[in-house]
């Protein structure tokens, strides 16, 4: 294999780029950051993303105004609950496997048949501020046809089990569920598409040369992100620091439990199986519903463009392939190595395929459908400790809140949960240098396939979010 000379000006940052390292904040349980980020993706972020926050802040007191007039939560029906469970980003967390905590609590309920459960144990680790609280829990539901129904809700604080007919208990332990839905929607699953990539991110920059095919490829792809994750992780401003001061700051407790919730996405949890560690995919997860189908719809189409894509590669590019691969694996769990990606070329297209998904539609459909969600019916905050069984209660939901948790969780929604695209993933652009000519008509077939899908999921009422508003990498 014949390796051409590269020296550093043929390196986007002249081999002295960005690069991951253990994450300093959190070093341990964590995916790896990138915090030295170069000047240039500052400015840029700056000035195409962390400008919209500034001027999003200026809402700030009509988010409050919004909770005094409307104070607490809103009523959920049982049908509503569960269709937030199973037909929205929370379905993720809907599975058919049972480990021994689950079986110790509904025990021989989960031997009959169609049984699903949807797990939220993580918020275990949430510590609360005073007045405010949280609870794990699970929820069992059984499938008819593609039909869900919920069964049971075990709050894990006050390990009690709550059924449909229990009345203002059944009422709050729904809340909780779905406080747990958005506490690990938020900071235990959604993180995972973000952060393990950002290594794959910096080295893609760093560590392969500009006219490398895979780096032509990825490169549109790569936009915001970093500084973007820096800024989450590491800022003194960040939400996770969840300080009081924080208009935007809508999580139940201090910066400690919080953090660790990202923790229990990355090193899952030993003994629930709904929790496995991260791992890099090749493709999709299985997702129950139409949320499910929404993301199998797509992941096909990316694999189509990156196979017709990565074709030729000179002996160069194998050899930076596979120093990429080298370098990525040592930081990404799973990524596959240098030599057996070279070696095998449908691990090669599933692992540039998965990422091109990951961080477009992926990453984008969590928030457009976490940030439509009505906040009033999926609280972070309640201020009403959990259920006990045999405790009757009284439920006031315009108690449930203070006006101040609403303010802050708008603003947050208005800054970070929903979809806000800077660069669309159908307009991206690819500079494939002197291979331009042959691959630029698979460039217009991949957007013709795009919008193929999006039609075809509009028909079948699972378009989770419109193609035109699918971002071409993590800005948000
Ligand atoms: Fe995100």
């Amino acid at each position: 294999m014949s390796v051409d000379h590269q020296s550093p000006s043929d390196f986007l940052y002249s081999r002295q780029g960005p690069w991951p390292q253990p994450c300093p904040e959190h070093p341990f349980g964590e995916s790896a950051g990138v915090i030295h980020v170069p000047v240039s993706e500052a400015l840029d972020w700056w000035l195409r993303v962390g400008s919209r926050y500034v001027t999003t802040l200026l809402y700030t007191p009509v988010a409050y105004l919004r909770g005094i007039l409307k104070p607490g939560l809103a009523e959920v029906s049982n049908d509503e609950f569960v269709s937030m469970l199973t037909n929205s980003m929370l379905s993720k967390f809907v599975k058919n496997v049972f480990d021994n905590k689950d079986r110790e609590i509904f025990g021989s309920k989960l031997d009959k048949e169609n049984i699903w459960i949807c797990d939220f144990e993580p918020v275990r680790v949430v510590k609360t501020f005073k007045g405010i609280y949280a609870s794990a829990s699970k929820v069992l539901l059984l499938k008819k046809g593609d039909i869900f129904s919920v069964i049971e809700i075990y709050i894990d604080e006050t390990k009690s089990i709550f059924y449909p007919h229990d009345e203002d208990n059944w009422e709050l332990a729904k809340y909780f569920v779905l406080q747990g839905g958005a506490l690990c929607s938020t900071l235990v699953i959604h993180p995972l598409l973000h952060f393990p990539m950002d290594s794959v991110n910096a080295i893609t920059k760093t560590a392969l040369p500009k006219n490398h095919i895979l780096f032509q490829l990825l490169y549109p792809h790569l936009r915001f992100t970093l500084y973007l994750e820096k800024a989450v992780l590491t800022f003194k401003t960040s939400l996770l620091m969840s300080k009081w001061w924080m208009p935007y700051a809508p999580y139940p407790g201090p910066y400690i439990g919080l953090r660790d919730l990202l923790v229990e996405g990355y090193e899952g949890i030993g003994t629930n199986f709904s929790y496995p560690p991260f791992a890099y995919q090749f493709e999709p997860e299985f997702i129950v519903g139409k949320y499910g189908e929404f993301h199998q719809a797509y992941y096909p189409v990316f694999k189509k463009f990156v196979t017709e894509v990565l074709v030729d590669l000179t002996g160069t590019e194998v050899f930076y392939l596979s120093k990429w691969a080298d370098y990525a694996s040592a930081w990404v769990p799973g990524f596959p190595k240098g030599p057996e990606l070279i070696r095998d070329r449908e691990l090669l297209i599933s692992t540039v395929a998965y990422f091109l998904f990951d961080v477009s539609v992926g990453h984008t459909v969590d928030h457009y459908n976490f940030g439509k969600m009505d906040i009033r019916k999926i609280p972070m905050r309640i201020r009403h400790a959990p259920p006990k069984a045999g405790h009757k209660i009284k439920l006031d939901r315009s108690k449930l809140t203070k006006f101040w948790d609403f303010g802050k969780y708008e603003m947050a929604r208005r800054l970070f949960f929903q979809e806000t695209t800077k660069t669309r993933l159908i307009e991206t652009e690819y500079d494939f240098g002197k291979r331009n000519h042959i691959l630029q008509k698979f460039v217009t077939e991949f957007k013709n396939n795009l919008r193929k899908t999006d039609e075809k999921l509009k028909k079948d009422n699972a378009q989770f979010t419109p193609v035109d508003d699918i971002a071409a990498s993590i800005q948000f």
